[in-house]
């Protein structure tokens, strides 16, 4: 099995540039619960710089009567309502429309669903593949009408086994994870490849900045040696510690490599 590093560093050879770009629509109830998270920090970085390029639709500018309604009653009786097909579709058809204006690359239509594939670190590199655009679609209520997932949804995904109230944080947490794996989107690309599930799907050693000295608690030794083999020796055993400690079951992975490797 490749490390996750490995696999990225193999996306850049295929042309995953710095100069890439993820051409985003997300479908939603409520984009401005999106739009400053997405203006900000990193994320509103690879927005200015040209290398994410989203768009939030409001699913009821889909829906055709006055009241701007979204949702009904599920047939067969039950709790709460759900999303219509008709105003999913007509949504869904516009998110194509936006997306054929931007890019010659067909779309992957992904449902954010408590029901979907899990996402982690490494599941997430399969949503990168060929930077192919994205249509999320953040569903409400009891959830969205069977059949807009027949039709049109390609990939369900999950960002956890808990349901949340709608997929609007559960977008914004993938294209998060997402973006800071575009090269040229992190300041420095090293500090995604040395983080947490990167390496052999070690946690990432433990870090210190000044002061050298907080109340009687001081900054490792070795890590001031200047001797950066030993510093090396001493992160890769301390990732190991800690992984073994707080995620036994990331340290006993198939994935990870044993040390006799
Ligand atoms: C209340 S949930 C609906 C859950 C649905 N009734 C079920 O039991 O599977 C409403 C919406 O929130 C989003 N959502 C909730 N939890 C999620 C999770 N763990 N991962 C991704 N999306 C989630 C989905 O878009 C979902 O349609």
């Amino acid at each position: 099995m490749k490390s996750s590093s490995k696999q990225l560093s193999e996306k850049q050879d295929l042309g995953t540039t710095a100069s890439a770009t993820l051409d985003v629509v997300v479908i939603t109830l409520f984009p401005d619960v999106l739009t400053p998270y997405l203006n900000s920090s990193i994320v509103g970085r690879a927005v200015k710089s040209g290398q994410f390029r989203f768009h939030a639709l409001q699913l009821r500018d889909f829906s055709l009567d006055k009241h701007r309604t979204v949702d009904s009653a599920p047939y067969g009786g039950g709790e709460g309502m759900v999303l219509r097909v008709d105003v999913l579709h007509r949504a869904w058809a516009r998110a194509c429309e936006i997306i054929a204006e931007k890019s010659t690359l067909k779309p992957r239509t992904v449902l954010l669903s408590p029901q979907g594939r899990l996402l982690t670190q490494e599941s997430s590199q399969s949503l990168l593949e060929g930077m192919r655009p994205l249509i999320l679609v953040c569903g409400h209520y009891e959830g969205v009408d069977e059949r807009f997932i027949d039709l049109c949804v390609d990939e369900e995904w999950s960002v956890g086994d808990y349901v949340l109230t709608g997929g609007e944080l559960p977008a914004l947490v993938i294209l998060d994870c997402l973006l800071r794996q575009v090269p040229g989107v992190l300041g420095n690309f090293d500090s995604f490849t040395s983080d947490s599930f990167q390496k052999d799907g070690l946690l990432k050693y433990p870090q210190y900045t000044r002061p050298e000295t907080f109340e009687g608690h001081d900054v490792p030794d070795v890590l001031k040696s200047g001797n950066h083999g030993k510093v090396e020796k001493w992160r890769r055993l301390q990732s190991e510690e800690r992984t073994a400690r707080k995620r036994p079951d990331l340290a006993r992975s198939p994935k990870r490599p044993s040390r006799d490797d």
